[in-house]
């Protein structure tokens, strides 16, 4: 009985975790969602500010009462629903962006970086303007 209920707290644990992608994973990952390679390192640079590339990323409370989710940090003010139906701007509920697979999370992202590039991410911003990850071994 206690392996059992030990099982399932772990299992649910996990679920909770989400994915910490390597870099290289995380590389793969966006090529398989059609991100351009002339900015990967760009995207990478972002998601690894914004997220330390963990798919399950809640982020605090901001001043402004919103919060960001995601290997991204997508906005709820503007873009994803924090309620169970999908909704906002990417037509996703919020929990949409903290699953491992990152397919709405990715054309979330791509659907932001059209309408504002990467300025839309204080993460690229203050971060991704100098040198850029390598990822010539990815
Ligand atoms: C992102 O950059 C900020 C500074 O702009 C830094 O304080 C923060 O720790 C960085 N986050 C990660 C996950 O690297
Ligand atoms: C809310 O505040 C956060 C952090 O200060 C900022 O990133 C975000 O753009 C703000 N959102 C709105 C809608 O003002
Ligand atoms: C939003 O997504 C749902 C499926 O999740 C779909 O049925 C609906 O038509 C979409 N709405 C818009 C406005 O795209």
């Amino acid at each position: 009985m206690k392996l059992i209920i030990l099982g399932v707290a772990v299992a649910i644990l996990a679920t909770c975790e989400g994915v910490t992608f390597t870099r290289c994973q995380l590389v793969h990952q966006l090529r398989k969602h059609g991100f351009p390679e002339a900015k990967m390192r760009d995207w990478v640079c972002l998601v690894e500010n914004e997220s330390s590339r963990t798919t399950s990323k809640v982020g605090p409370v901001n001043s402004n009462r919103s919060r960001d989710y995601g290997l991204f940090q997508i906005n709820d003010k503007y873009w994803c629903s924090n309620t169970k139906t999908p909704g906002k701007d990417c037509n996703v509920t919020c929990a949409d962006l903290l699953t491992d697979d990152i397919t709405k999370a990715a054309s979330c992202a791509k659907k932001i970086f059209q309408r504002h590039g990467f300025n839309a991410w204080y993460g690229w911003k203050n971060h991704c303007q100098g040198a850029l990850p390598d990822i010539s071994k990815c």
